[in-house]
């Protein structure tokens, strides 16, 4: 057996009750029940994104989450003074930090931490000073990974969005190069002693062979999971991705 085949962490992402929820401008769907039936059905940390326009997650939810969840709050935040100051306020468990643009769908790509090494790296320095363990969430390249090292990341977490993309589009050989892409860059950034997570865009056909990497430590999964629950429930949703990720990680062991 060789590197970490351990059980990997499952984040549950939550933001998507809160789209619900604002579509009506009422207060049900409620995240935070959410998150804590996550906690129930056996996540092992709830992210969630407060983004500048408020579009989902708003204050008060981060609010109510630092003061109800018994697992720890992932909290996703563009590299802006006012997510840090809201971050060092409730200074929880993580923070990790994504690009935002106020007119995309979704984050599109990772952060680009090349181009901005220095900013980021006086952005990061108080929330690590504050206790935050911090992750910068990045496409799988290797000048983006060592950029993310050199600034005092303790965490990176891969994009796997390209790789879903690739695979939902059945373009099987772009896929399969990105799961090679992001395999080696796992690889990479655990050699440089990052701890390393993944996620964007997984669902049950596609979380196993990211599950499978031994350097993985932690995976967020968000839009598939609240979209199934319609189907089949928060809880059993949850509880089948962790039972196909506990699958992928004893094929490795
Ligand atoms: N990780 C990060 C950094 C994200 O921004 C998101 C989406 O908010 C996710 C994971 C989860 O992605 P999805 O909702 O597509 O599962």
């Amino acid at each position: 057996m060789s590197g970490n085949t351990g059980r990997l962490r499952l984040g549950v992402n939550i933001d998507h009750v809160a789209t619900v929820r604002n579509a009506r401008g009422s207060e049900y769907p409620d995240p935070v029940r959410a998150a804590k039936l996550a906690e129930e059905a056996g996540a092992d940390g709830i992210t969630a994104h407060l983004r500048e326009d408020r579009r989902h997650i708003s204050d008060r939810d981060i609010e109510r989450l630092m003061d109800r969840l018994k697992v720890p709050l992932n909290f996703e935040m563009a590299p802006t003074e006012e997510m840090q100051a809201i971050a060092l306020r409730h200074r929880p468990h993580a923070v990790c930090i994504v690009p935002e643009r106020r007119e995309e769908l979704t984050t599109e790509g990772g952060l680009d931490v090349k181009r901005d090494e220095n900013r980021l790296a006086h952005f990061i320095a108080p929330l690590r000073e504050a206790g935050c363990r911090v992750s910068i969430f990045i496409a799988a390249d290797r000048a983006q990974i060592d950029a993310a090292h050199r600034i005092g990341a303790q965490v990176i977490e891969l994009h796997t969005g390209a790789y879903c993309d690739a695979h939902h589009e059945g373009r099987l050989q772009d896929r399969d190069e990105e799961l090679e892409r992001l395999r080696e860059m796992a690889t990479h950034a655990h050699a440089l002693g990052l701890e390393v997570h993944a996620g964007h865009g997984l669902t049950y056909d596609t979380v196993q062979p990211i599950a499978a990497f031994p350097e993985l430590r932690e995976l967020n999964i968000g839009h598939f999971l609240i979209g199934e629950a319609i189907f089949t429930g928060l809880g059993a949703a949850i509880r089948e991705m962790r039972r196909l990720i506990d699958k992928a990680r004893d094929v490795r062991g």
